[in-house]
């Protein structure tokens, strides 16, 4: 623990809030390819959580996020270390930062900086790609920032990046040994983005938020061929082998990357002052809404190479350098009509008809008004003109109202007290600011309930998305879940788009979904507050569905992570849902078993801290973490003093070496799966 003023328990709290946050969203970014929150967003809590720890020291663990980089690590995909860490960028947002960051640079330097480089800060994914003998050996992904994901055979087929660079050259230049190294990002230009999206809607594939998580996505997939296929891209930003101080100037080493065949961006500027310098951010800031590629930033380097390392790091990030954030890109629009749209869970949200408008990249036309609540808070009305911003979502949002030139006429917005679909009357709960049809039958909650059955985590029947869910719904072949098990090939076969071979395709595919394990079964029937993971829990402690359905409300609270509100609704959503209950288990569904574990409180391992890393092959990531909740355990990302275990599967790295440092107690896969038999 470190020193300093006791923190009071509001301030404790409120660390605890920021670091769950940061670390869900980290994942979600990192390691899943899925905002929800845009990364300015992420950074406010992040510098909010920052401020908290300078001011109570004692609050700072090694683990916090302000100490750590993301970590992408997947599983499915070996790890090797990387030649140096790849950390991360100090951010800024104002004027002010960078005078800081330039008169921090003087008073280390004991002199002016003569020259800087400000270059697009790429909203890409970075990779490490390494030649031996001017020949491409080994891509890596950013990983933990100390070991990477290997994805050489996914960069080869990036037609951007060379297969070969020429030797003579790497050594005439950078006196570079049959070892290069060169970094930079990975991404998908934001025209071949649109398109690629378009042919995932059409293919029934949900669309992707943002040509980065396009990008994560696609590396991170495991078949190179079907890589190949997407229209990725690549920037070259840093030689790391040998070094940029080799180079002498970092815009001379970004020339010579380019010499050496690598893409470097055209809008990087050496700059020789600091009105100079705010000018290339200004310029940069203009010039981004048409370029082809996404940028959230600029990077501010010192040009000097030879100064960066004794100008030393944070625990993040590198001295040399400062990325300075754009504001999130805005633009303005007519809001044309609210409409109210019935979610999966039955939640209505009035969601915003805009007048087409270019934003960051793709076309809007609609935006999500969350609720009553945010309407009347911003006075959101039908007719105004309206500030849409984009976050880390597929569906952008309102921001702000122009009331000034708002028609005489307009009137605030009220939410329908029906539901626009079925009639019945909405219901709101208490201390919920949604509103939501109670009428489990209503058809946009079927179709929504079905394609999330259909999906992945879920009952992953492949090949049954939007498209075919729609069409299937207007013919009348499907009404509810439980009709994908009675589908009549005979049927499907008169289908626009069918034929022999897909309808078999398809029956075999529902078929094979009764062969799901029991969690995947239990997170399908899209109970509200069971993700994937609290499914996970479920199946491992009830081991069955039928038990699971009998629980009483002590039952379901003694389930890993579970508090008195979830084990609630989960009650509650088993009685509402008896009937559709009771007609997939008519049909031989949820009827797998899985063995029951300990209660979570009194597990064997009850409140202790356990970090996974390296691969296991006994099992999935998410199985083993699943297991440990299921015993009370608490799974966390990064180890720390106050890591209780750690658990090595193979090519464990720098986690093993820090818990062994830390003299940290360390299982490896043998003595885990003891500990799994004897505790089944
Ligand atoms: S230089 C020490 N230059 O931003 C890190 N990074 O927050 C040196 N990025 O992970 C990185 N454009 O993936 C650098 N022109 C650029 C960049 C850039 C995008 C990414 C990079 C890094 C992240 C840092």
């Amino acid at each position: 623990m470190n020193s300093g003023p006791k923190p009071p328990a509001t301030a404790t709290k409120r660390a605890r809030e920021l670091r769950a946050a940061l670390e869900r969203h980290g994942r979600l970014y990192y390691r899943e390819a899925d905002q929800e929150i845009s990364n300015q967003e992420y950074d406010s809590l992040l510098a909010e959580l920052q401020s908290l720890e300078l001011q109570y020291p004692a609050l700072r663990t090694d683990d916090s996020p302000t100490q750590t980089v993301g970590d992408d690590t997947t599983e499915g995909f070996a790890n090797l270390p990387h030649s140096s860490p790849m950390i991360s960028l100090a951010n800024s947002y104002a004027r002010e930062d960078v005078e800081a960051f330039h008169q921090r640079l003087t008073r280390l330097l004991e002199q002016e900086p003569t020259a800087y480089v400000v270059e697009p800060k790429i909203d890409g994914v970075a990779a490490a790609i390494r030649y031996e003998r001017g020949e491409l050996k080994v891509a890596l992904t950013r990983g933990d920032g100390r070991r990477g994901d290997v994805i050489t055979e996914n960069v080869k087929t990036i037609g951007d990046v060379p297969a070969n660079i020429d030797e003579a050259l790497a050594r005439k230049r950078f006196g570079a040994t049959e070892l290069f190294e060169v970094r930079g990002e990975v991404y998908m230009p934001l025209g071949r983005f649109r398109a690629y999206n378009e042919k995932r809607e059409d293919e029934g594939l949900p669309v992707l938020a943002n040509p980065r998580n396009a990008t994560a996505g696609s590396l991170k997939t495991l078949d190179p061929r079907e890589v190949a296929r997407r229209p990725l891209h690549f920037w070259a930003y840093s030689m790391a082998v040998p070094g940029p101080q080799l180079a002498g100037s970092h815009w001379d080493e970004l020339q010579a990357l380019r010499e050496l065949g690598f893409p470097v961006t055209p809008e990087s500027r050496r700059v020789q002052s600091l009105d100079e310098l705010f000018e290339a951010l200004s310029n940069l800031e203009q010039l981004r809404l048409d370029l082809d590629y996404q940028l959230d930033g600029a990077v501010i380097k010192l040009d000097d190479t030879t100064r960066w390392e004794a100008l030393g790091s944070t625990a993040k990030s590198p001295r040399y350098a400062l990325a300075f954030k754009f504001a999130a890109e805005q633009a303005r629009t007519r809001l044309l009509s609210i409409v109210a749209s019935v979610g999966r869970t039955g939640v209505v949200t009035p969601v915003a008809n805009l007048e087409p408008v270019l934003l960051a990249g793709t076309t809007v036309s609609r935006a999500t008004l969350h609720n009553q609540d945010e309407i009347d808070r911003k006075d959101i009305r039908e007719g105004d003109l309206v500030l849409v911003e984009k976050g880390g979502d597929v569906i952008p949002k309102v921001v702000g109202v122009v009331t000034s030139g708002r028609p005489k006429r307009s009137r605030p917005y009220q939410l329908p007290s029906k539901c626009p679909e079925c009639e019945t009357s909405l219901v709101q709960e208490e201390g919920e600011v949604a509103r939501r049809c109670p009428n489990p039958a209503c058809p946009p909650q079927q179709r929504g309930r079905i394609l999330h059955w259909a999906s992945r985590d879920a009952m992953d029947i492949e090949g049954l998305g939007e498209k075919w869910v729609d069409l299937f719904l207007e013919e009348g072949l499907l009404t509810r879940i439980a009709d994908l098990y009675r589908l009549d090939g005979d049927a499907l076969r008169q289908m626009p788009g069918w034929g022999d071979r897909s309808v078999d395709k398809l029956l075999r595919n529902v078929d094979a979904s009764r062969q799901r394990a029991l969690a995947n079964q239990i997170f399908a029937l899209g109970l509200r507050h069971v993700g994937i993971a609290a499914a996970h829990g479920l199946a491992a402690h009830f081991g069955s569905f039928d038990a699971l359905r009998r629980a009483d409300l002590d039952q379901l609270e003694s389930v890993a992570d579970f508090g008195k509100i979830t084990a609630q609704s989960v009650r509650e959503e088993l009685d509402r849902e008896a009937a559709m209950l009771d007609e997939l288990i008519g049909l031989g569904l949820l009827a797998a078993t899985q063995e029951v574990l300990a209660v979570a409180a009194n597990g064997a391992l009850a409140g202790k801290k356990v970090v996974l890393t390296g691969t296991l092959t006994s099992m999935g990531r998410r199985e083993a973490k699943a297991i440990l909740e299921g015993h009370g355990a608490k799974v966390v990302s990064s180890v720390s003093k106050a890591t209780d275990l750690v658990i090595a599967g193979e090519s464990a790295g720098s986690k093993l070496k820090k818990a062994q440092d830390l003299e940290v107690e360390v299982w490896d896969e043998d003595r885990w799966q003891a500990f799994c038999q004897e505790q089944s």
